[in-house]
């Protein structure tokens, strides 16, 4: 029975895709919360920039408001969603309703990997929940797995495709041989891709996930500064095809590791076996794999962005944060000490290197010695010839990345060598 004491009234701080779509879904599903939680949520009042544009879902005049911060210290607001996304003004939106005593639920990826620290401890010290399972690809719950059931395992490696765009590229570029520019286009045409995609291609977005990923998963604190990026602008359909032929497909993959007190945190393309579970993760999907001392390998699998699964998983945080508030309780994300970063220099892995070279006798003994001479050992070599000009590529053993870029500089200086071409890492294998 609706009472006015079981309301909870929502304040939404945009009405975007993800805005748009929470306030549909909380209508669609108000009755169900409420026969399930005794929770009836409300919708009062939305925060958006521009109040005469068209929006996905009808929202009342009087609902609407430019004036977030009014809406982030309402009295009249129990929970705040910020879903505006961005630094500024997301995070003082946010400070401001966590000092007004609300919990908070947001969906923002970029502010929780450069500022969470602080907006974690505001939550602490209000006494109020910061709930952010949307952040972290879309609608799979990967953040409460990490923080609740798996609270008691030592995670040792969290390995995921976390970015939709560049994974429907990949998989357009790998199923039907379309190349990178026509594959980009077709996925802002879809909407996939946005009119900038650099956020995207290039591994930031991807990046601020890993170092969100880490910290959750580690228990130790990891910005977004720390993750090594690599995006996907120079991946060709040549690469793609070699890999093909050996037995592999490439995959931008986000790639979290705890190896010794220490954390290693990097994304970037790279050559994933065909017969490894990751490899069959196809257009904007989104895989996580999550490797514990005792619980072994874990995969999750889902829609990684798009309005309505983000804001699936901004409404399950939604009710937690009205049931703890109801039970005058709250969760903690913790305070963590500063992780202990491994740079990409010590990170080891195999290496698909591909190279132009002269085709004349004692080409390959000239270069393979460079590998020697760095201590990079050759797991398999392929060799296509022309006349005068070969294409040599090569799949090494495990080495060391700092190894690695050694003999690929020796070997940009090699006069035989005509054109070093662009480095994969092999994982999985
Ligand atoms: N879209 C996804 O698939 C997805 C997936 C996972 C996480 N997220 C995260 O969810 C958040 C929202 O993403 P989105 O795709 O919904 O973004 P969006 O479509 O661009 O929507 C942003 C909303 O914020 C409003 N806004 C911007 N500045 C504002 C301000 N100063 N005051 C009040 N409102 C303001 C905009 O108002 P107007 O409408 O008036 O312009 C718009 O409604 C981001 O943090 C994003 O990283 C999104």
């Amino acid at each position: 029975m609706t009472t006015k004491s079981n309301v909870v009234r929502v304040g939404v701080l945009g009405c975007g895709n993800v805005g748009a779509a929470l306030v549909q879904l909380v209508e669609r599903q108000r009755d169900t919360i409420e026969a399930r939680t005794g929770i009836r949520l409300e919708v009062t009042r939305v925060a958006v920039r521009n109040l005469s544009r068209q929006r996905e879902v009808a929202v009342p005049a009087t609902m609407l408001t430019r004036d977030a911060a009014s809406v982030a210290s309402d009295p009249d607001v129990d929970i705040v969603v910020e879903v505006i996304g961005g630094i500024e003004p997301a995070r003082e939106l946010i400070l401001s309703a966590l000092a007004h005593g609300k919990p908070v639920v947001t969906a923002n990826k970029e502010l929780l990997a450069n500022v969470g620290a602080e907006l974690y401890a505001a939550a602490d010290a209000a006494g109020a929940d910061l709930l952010f399972e949307a952040a972290v690809a879309g609608g799979i719950p990967l953040i409460r797995a990490l923080r609740e059931s798996l609270q008691g395992e030592p995670i040792r490696r969290v390995i995921g495709i976390v970015n939709g765009t560049t994974n429907y590229i990949l998989t357009k570029m790998s199923e039907e041989a379309t190349p990178y520019a026509a594959a980009l286009a077709e996925a802002q045409r879809l909407g996939y891709a946005e009119g900038d995609p650099t956020a995207d291609v290039e591994g930031f977005d991807a990046g601020a996930k890993a170092a969100i990923i880490s910290t959750i998963a580690f228990g130790a604190k990891v910005v977004a500064g720390d993750v090594y990026h690599e995006g996907i602008s120079h991946i060709t359909s040549e690469d793609i095809a070699a890999a093909h032929r050996l037995g592999y497909v490439v995959k931008l993959l986000a790639i979290c590791e705890h190896i010794e007190g220490e954390i290693a945190v990097r994304v970037h393309p790279a050559m994933v076996p065909r017969t490894h579970p990751l490899a069959s993760v196809r257009d904007s999907y989104n895989a996580v794999f999550v490797e514990g001392d005792a619980v072994g390998s874990l995969m999750f699998y889902g829609r990684g962005a798009g309005g309505m699964p983000t804001a699936s998983a901004v409404l399950g945080d939604l009710i937690d944060a009205a049931i703890n508030r109801r039970e005058g309780t709250h969760g903690s994300v913790g305070s963590f000490r500063k992780a202990v970063i491994r740079g990409i220099d010590e990170t080891t892995a195999e290496y698909y290197l591909p190279l132009e070279v002269i085709d004349r006798p004692g080409v390959l003994h000239a270069v393979t010695g460079v590998f020697a001479r760095h201590d990079v050992s050759i797991r398999a070599a392929e060799q296509e010839g022309s006349n005068t000009d070969a294409r040599l590529v090569f799949i090494t053993h495990e080495a060391r990345e700092a190894d690695v870029q050694a003999t690929l500089r020796e070997l940009r200086d090699l006069d035989v060598v005509r054109k070093v071409g662009g480095l994969l890492r092999v994982i999985g294998s």
